[in-house]
C-alpha cells in the first residue's frame, strides 16, 4: 500500500501486520539509546489544517526514533492562510522530496484527496468526522497488550459517536478483528447508519457497559456541536458520563481508554480515568510504537528487518 487512510479498506492481516510490527518498536522507545538507523535519508512531514497534541508529537517522535528527517507545517503559519489550496501545498512538500506526508484535516476525504494528487505516501491522522486510522490501531494494540487478544472481547464506544472519526475507525477495526463493538450515547449524537457499520447501538448506558472488556469513552467535540450541545454537559455526565459505579457494571477486569483530550468531569471522572482500570497514559506511549510500525513499512519495511 502507498497510503493509510482508514482502516475501512484494511484487511484484518493487515492490521494484525500494524500492531505485530509495533511490538519490537515498543522495546526501541523502552531503551536509553532510543535512534536506530532504519529510516535514515527518509523524510515524513506534519501538515495539520487542524489542533493536535499527541497525533502529531508522536508522529514527530516516531520517525525521530527511526532516523527519518521532519518537517512540521501548520495551516495557521503556512501559505494556507493566503488562499493556498491543498493539492497545492501538497505538491510543493512534495517537490522537496518529501517521503510521506501525514496530514489532519477537519473535511472528512482530505487525506485520500491529498493521496490522490501526490506520489508520497499519505497517513491520514483525522479527516472530519471521516476516520482517524492510527488512533484506532493504537486502541487495538493497547487493548491486545493487556487482554492478549482482540477476538470475541466485548467494547463499548461511549460518547459523541456522531462527531467521532476515531469511534468509526475503532469499528472498521475491531469488528474486522473479531470483537463484539457496542456504541452508546445520545440520541442526537448517534449517526443513523452506524449499525451498518457492525455496531449494534445502546440506547441504556448501563446495558451497553454491562459485562463488556473494554470501555472506549470519548470526547465531547465541543468544536464540531453545530446547534449547540444537547443534552447539556451537566446533563451528559449524568445520564452518560463513565464514573466509578458505570465501571462496576462492565467485567472486573475491563480496561479503560479514552483517545483525548479529555473533558475531565464530562464524560470521565477523574477517579477512573486516573485510577488502576485506566490505560489512557499507556494508549499515549504506544501511539509512538505504533506510529513507528506504520512509517517503516509503508516505506517499504520488511518484517525481518525490523532492529532487535
Ligand atoms: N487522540 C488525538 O488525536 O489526540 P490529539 O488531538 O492531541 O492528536
Amino acid at each position: 500500500r502507498k497510503d493509510l487512510l482508514g482502516l475501512r479498506q484494511l484487511s484484518a492481516e493487515e492490521i494484525k501486520l500494524v500492531l505485530d510490527t509495533a511490538v519490537p518498536m515498543k522495546e526501541i522507545i523502552g531503551r536509553k539509546i532510543k535512534k536506530t538507523p532504519t529510516l535514515r535519508g527518509r523524510s515524513m512531514a506534519t501538515l495539520f489544517y487542524e489542533n493536535s497534541t499527541r497525533t502529531r508529537t508522536s508522529f514527530e517522535l516516531a520517525a525521530k526514533f527511526l532516523s527519518a528527517d521532519t518537517v512540521g507545517l501548520s495551516a495557521s503559519s503556512s501559505s494556507v492562510m493566503k488562499g493556498e489550496s491543498l493539492r497545492d501545498t501538497g505538491l510543493t512538500l512534495d517537490a522537496m522530496g518529501v517521503d510521506v506526508v501525514v496530514i489532519r484535516h477537519p473535511a472528512s476525504g482530505a487525506a485520500e484527496f491529498l493521496a490522490g494528487c501526490i506520489p508520497a505516501a499519505v497517513i491520514n491522522a483525522g479527516d472530519g468526522t471521516h476516520e482517524h486510522p492510527t488512533q484506532a490501531l493504537l486502541d487495538m494494540f493497547t487493548i491486545r497488550e493487556k487482554k492478549g487478544t482482540l477476538a470475541g472481547l466485548k467494547v463499548a464506544i461511549v460518547g459523541d459517536i456522531l462527531h467521532s472519526r476515531v469511534a468509526r475507525s475503532n469499528i472498521w477495526g475491531l469488528t474486522k478483528m473479531g470483537a463484539e463493538v457496542r456504541v452508546t450515547g445520545p440520541a442526537t449524537l448517534m449517526p443513523p447508519d452506524i449499525e451498518q457499520m457492525g455496531a449494534r447501538v445502546y440506547t441504556d448506558t448501563d446495558a451497553a457497559l454491562e459485562g463488556v472488556d473494554v470501555v472506549n469513552v470519548l470526547r465531547i467535540q465541543l468544536e464540531r456541536q453545530q446547534q449547540g450541545l444537547f443534552p447539556s454537559l451537566r446533563e451528559y455526565s449524568k445520564l452518560f458520563g463513565i464514573n466509578q459505579r458505570r465501571l462496576e457494571l462492565t467485567a472486573p477486569d475491563a480496561i479503560v481508554i479514552h483517545p483525548g483530550p479529555i473533558n475531565r468531569g464530562v464524560e470521565i471522572d477523574a477517579q477512573v480515568a486516573y485510577g488502576s482500570r485506566s490505560l489512557i497514559t499507556r494508549q499515549v506511549t504506544n501511539g509512538v510504537a505504533v506510529r513507528m510500525a506504520i512509517l517503516y513499512l509503508l516505506t517499504g519495511g520488511e518484517t525481518n528487518a525490523i532492529p532487535h
